[in-house]
């Protein structure tokens, strides 16, 4: 495949559909890397995603304040990213925070630089509503995705653990 293949564009309600199987991707992506039983208890079905997502998709494909990209090789749609802008916590001085929630690229096209398209037209999206600091989070056990986070940039800030009672 060559970049020239792949078509990075904003998605549309339209795309809802064709969103949800990548959704359920990256959901089946993070139960193959957990290794524990805690882990795997708390990831949600996969047969749930469409019901949950399609709500979801709406409000941010719909919203000034939110990015949804999509890249689309012929007819199929291999990749997709939801970005936001969301508040900070209130007792901090740093009022907006844009946020990376999902980033998904489909086996098969992965290794071929569509997420760093996705980030470059991300952070200049942010840049231009004046946002200073992004967040992004991802499971513990997926190390690639976090040594590729540090690569772009981003930086270790809260350590969020668990406990089950
Ligand atoms: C993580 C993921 C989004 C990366 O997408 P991709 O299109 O394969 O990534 P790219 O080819 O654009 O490579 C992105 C960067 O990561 C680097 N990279 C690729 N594989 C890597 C690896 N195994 N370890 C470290 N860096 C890696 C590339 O060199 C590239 O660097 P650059 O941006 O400085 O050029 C994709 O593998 C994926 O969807 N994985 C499953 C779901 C997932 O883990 N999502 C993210 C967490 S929620």
């Amino acid at each position: 495949m060559k970049k020239s293949d792949v078509i990075i564009r904003k998605a549309t309600l339209k795309d809802r559909t064709a969103l949800y199987p990548l959704v359920a991707g990256l959901m089946l992506h993070h139960r193959l890397l957990a290794k524990n039983k805690d882990h795997l208890a708390q990831l949600i079905e996969v047969d749930d995603i469409s019901k949950l997502r399609r709500q979801w998709f709406t409000k941010h494909i719909s919203s000034k304040n939110s990015l949804v990209l999509v890249a689309q090789m012929n007819e199929e749609i291999v990749g997709y990213s939801l970005n936001f802008i969301k508040d900070n916590v209130r007792v901090y001085k740093l009022r907006k925070l844009g946020h990376v929630a999902d980033l998904y690229i489909k086996k098969g096209h992965r290794g071929q630089g569509i997420a760093k398209q996705f980030k470059d037209i991300i952070f200049s999206w942010f840049k231009k509503k004046r946002i200073k600091y992004l967040s992004i989070a991802t499971h513990a056990e997926n190390k690639k995705a976090h040594s590729i986070y540090k690569k772009w940039g981003f930086f270790d800030y809260h350590i969020e653990m668990r406990k089950k009672l």
